[in-house]
């Protein structure tokens, strides 16, 4: 066993290096409440969490996750103010901007869950030139869900299942559906983490959670450190993972 990090009363243990989830998920929540609580708008919420999530997936690379998924924007979050919409896109741009600019140095892989064509030209082509560059990278992968949606995801992927059946007659199994969401050829994932209080899943990866272990905390979002990911895991770490059968009887 290989430990890891400083001592964290609050963590009730030490982070097992040799016992990391393979795949953690974030919804990122509690943007504009940081920001109403500290009486700014809730555009500059948003602008600290893309730095909290910044600062999430380098640590998640340095401690050897695999994959991290993000939710930044759902298909609901369109019912949202045009002009806080405008700000998260320009925040996203931005940043993208900025990834692709310093990619060699950070190495992240990424891929975007979610309907894209509903974007900016602009923000499809950064979309695309981030995916195109960052393929080669093979620490961690980040996916950035835009648009994203649970059930949208499970309905597209059942037209497309509909329109292979018809050709080819394909089976339908868990295993060949998976493969039809934007998550394909990816492990579940292990972990869904959510901030701020809220305790739902909002939307977020419904067929990808099935044995997924939750942690809620109400630190928001951009308050969020390596220290809070550290409690998530280490509460991860104490969990009896039993998929269905009984304890012993899987791995
Ligand atoms: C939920 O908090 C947050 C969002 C809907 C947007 C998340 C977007 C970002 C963190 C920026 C995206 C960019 C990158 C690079 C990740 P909320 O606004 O619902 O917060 P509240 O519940 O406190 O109002």
């Amino acid at each position: 066993m290989k430990f890891f990090g400083r001592k964290d009363p609050q963590a009730g243990g030490q982070l097992d290096l040799s016992k990391l989830p393979r795949h953690i998920a974030i919804i990122m929540d509690g943007n504009g409440r940081w920001a109403k609580k500290r009486g700014l708008p809730r555009t500059a919420g948003h602008a600290a969490g893309a730095e909290t999530f910044r600062r999430v997936a380098t640590y998640c690379k340095n401690i050897g996750i695999e994959y991290l998924t993000v939710y930044a924007f759902s298909t609901e979050n369109w019912s949202r103010p045009a002009d806080e919409v405008k700000a998260i896109m320009d925040i996203l741009e931005k940043y993208l901007q900025e990834a692709i600019e310093t990619m060699e140095r950070d190495r992240v892989k990424m891929k975007f869950f979610g309907d894209v064509t509903f974007l900016s030209a602009k923000l499809q082509k950064l979309i695309a030139e981030t995916e195109k560059i960052s393929a080669r990278f093979d620490g961690v992968q980040v996916n950035m869900c835009v648009n994203y949606g649970g059930r949208d995801e499970i309905l597209r992927a059942a037209r497309a299942y509909a329109i292979e059946y018809k050709a080819s007659g394909t089976a339908l199994t868990e295993e060949s559906f998976s493969r039809y969401m934007f998550s394909s050829g990816l492990p579940d994932p292990d972990l869904i983490i959510r901030p701020s209080g809220e305790m739902r899943l909002s939307n977020f990866l419904l067929w990808q959670s099935a044995y997924a272990e939750l942690y809620f905390t109400e630190t928001l979002w951009p308050d969020f450190d390596e220290r809070t990911l550290d409690r998530a895991i280490i509460s991860f770490q104490k969990r009896d993972r039993r998929f269905g059968g009984v304890k012993g009887q899987v791995k």
